[in-house]
């Protein structure tokens, strides 16, 4: 008996140790975890509960019966984060470089399976040289089973990707196809062709952070949602994630206990908008004065920077805030940050995450570049986000609501159920500079009389009035107040039921 239970932990020793020493010291040598250490500063100590520890693969081509490494490359199972289940694979780039075989991808998809079947998210830690070469096809498939499950499991359980070494070929469809990807500075990169095949095909010489570092994805093609400078800055910050979200569409989001007063006066606020309406401010100055203790999880933070998304907490309980940005191109609406935030309001929605939107937008960026790239669709994106999206949605206006833009930004057409405004709002049609120019084009030589004219337009539109005449606008709110009127706006909708016309699903412009 007793050599019965000293053979598994040889085993479980064995497969500890993936490829080895030697590989492992490499690894760290790059500056990279290996995948259990990965998993052991993801979970909470002691939490990881592991299957499939003993899988190997089946293959016999190339001699590859003559090494069967357990667990065949990926560690997977489930723990829990600030005691919340989490189910984990995190592919282990010490057996044959984290390559994915037919069984490698069986063992990713059976944690996918119980995670939709329990109903607890999806986090992948991805370090892998691609499909198994030996395995042909066999790795192909096993590839496209993980990305049905993808597309199964999105809007079920959240799935967060975290990018921690290579990435690439039709291998990136994966993490793609999740709510969120992480990188980590200069040990990961992400690209559908490297490097050399770059080169051949379009002569262009780039090196693979270049192409696909954490960098260009964060700054310029938006694939990926945030980047890190190493892999324990990276886990802890997933940690903070998944305090923010519910574990499946099956459950509210999280509430923690808030030691922050509901009523807590910020008089900072009342002069946070200049009295030059042409003059930025920082509108993240709002969402950190607004939140439970001032706690802001930014998502994409470094790409259209004219937008901001994130989580915070009012009385304990995760909200999405979507706000513009004054600071960025003057906070316009452009391509960029509509399908940032359009993405944003859309995974809120889909985990009944309530929306807080605040508004300071002069309107839609003009220009060849953005038509010529689809505006139309691109801003439509937002626009049908807002529209769709039946969960709580409270909108505070804190200066310019201009146009198109306006009705956009959850104003209470688009279903907003509480709209507020500032005092210092101003919601029309556009600024008066504008308006003047286009009404009273015969007298443009005359300054007096433009000047005359923009003060009548300025006194008549621009202020919160006109539209709170209408009821398009609740209540006209003190600066000073904003977190006590927002809290108090979520409370009063927290058994908020809206159902739509039935339909098998919706045609968003994509
Ligand atoms: C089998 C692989 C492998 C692979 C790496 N290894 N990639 N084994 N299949 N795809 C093995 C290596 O043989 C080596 O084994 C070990 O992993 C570490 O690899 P190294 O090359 O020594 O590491 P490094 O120098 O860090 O380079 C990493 C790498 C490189 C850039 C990822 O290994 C590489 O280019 N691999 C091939 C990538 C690729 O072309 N994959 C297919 C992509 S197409 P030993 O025994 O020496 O330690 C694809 C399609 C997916 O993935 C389609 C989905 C629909």
């Amino acid at each position: 008996m007793k050599d019965i239970l000293q053979e598994l932990d040889n085993r479980r020793a064995e497969a500890r140790l993936g490829g080895g020493q030697a590989r492992i010291d490499a690894q760290h040598a790059k500056g990279k975890l290996t995948a259990r250490e990965r998993i052991e500063l993801l979970l909470d100590e002691g939490s990881f509960e592991e299957y499939d520890m003993f899988v190997t693969h089946r293959c016999t081509d190339f001699g590859m019966e003559q090494s069967k490494p357990r667990g065949d490359g990926v560690v997977t199972g489930w723990g829990t984060i600030n005691g919340r289940m989490v189910y984990v694979f995190a592919q282990d780039f010490t057996v044959l470089g984290g390559s994915v075989s037919e069984t490698h991808g069986r063992k990713i998809c059976k944690i996918m399976d119980m995670a939709m079947q329990n109903g607890a998210p999806v986090i992948g830690i991805n370090d892998s040289g691609g499909a198994r070469i030996q395995e042909g096809v066999s790795s192909l498939a096993a590839y496209g089973e993980v990305f049905q499950r993808n597309i199964d499991a999105s809007g079920v359980v959240p799935q967060i990707s975290v990018i921690m070494g290579p990435c690439a070929g039709g291998a990136v469809y994966s993490p793609a196809m999740t709510d969120f990807i992480f990188m980590v500075k200069d040990s990961s990169y992400m690209f559908v062709t490297g490097p050399d095949v770059v080169k051949t095909v379009t002569n262009e010489h780039v090196t693979a952070e270049e192409l696909g570092g954490a960098l260009t994805h964060t700054k310029k093609s938006s694939v990926a949602d945030g980047a890190f400078e190493n892999d324990v800055e990276a886990l802890t910050e997933i940690r903070r994630l998944v305090d923010f979200l519910p574990l499946s569409n099956r459950e509210k989001p999280p509430v923690r206990p808030s030691f922050d007063d509901v009523e807590r006066i910020e008089d900072s606020l009342d002069t946070l908008v200049p009295d030059n309406p042409n003059m930025p401010y920082d509108m993240r100055e709002l969402i950190l004065k607004t939140a439970d203790e001032g706690d802001f999880y930014e998502i994409q933070k470094d790409f259209a920077g004219n937008i901001i998304t994130g989580f915070i907490r009012l009385e304990g309980q995760t909200v999405g805030v979507v706000a513009n940005q004054p600071m960025v191109l003057a906070g316009v609406l452009d391509i960029d940050s509509a399908r940032k935030a359009a993405r944003f309001v859309r995974f809120c929605d889909a985990f009944e995450i309530p929306l807080l939107t605040f508004v300071d937008v002069p309107g839609f960026l003009p220009g060849t570049s953005q038509e010529y790239n689809g505006v139309i669709k691109h801003g439509a994106k937002l626009l049908f986000a807002y529209g769709e999206a039946t969960v709580p949605k409270v909108t505070v206006i804190t200066r310019k609501a201009y146009g198109g833009a306006y009705v956009v930004m959850s104003s209470k057409h688009m279903m907003g159920d509480v709209n507020y405004a500032w005092p210092t709002s101003e919601i029309a049609v556009m600024g008066a500079k504008g308006a003047v120019e286009i009404l009273y084009r015969s007298e443009l030589g005359d300054a007096e009389k433009i000047a005359e004219r923009t003060q009548a337009y300025e006194d008549a539109f621009a202020n919160p009035f006109v539209a709170a005449e209408r009821g398009f606008i609740d209540e006209v709110i003190q600066p000073r107040s904003t977190r006590k009127r927002v809290c108090r706006a979520f409370a009063a909708l927290r058994t908020k039921k809206q159902t739509k016309p039935w339909k098998k699903h919706d045609n968003i412009p994509l």
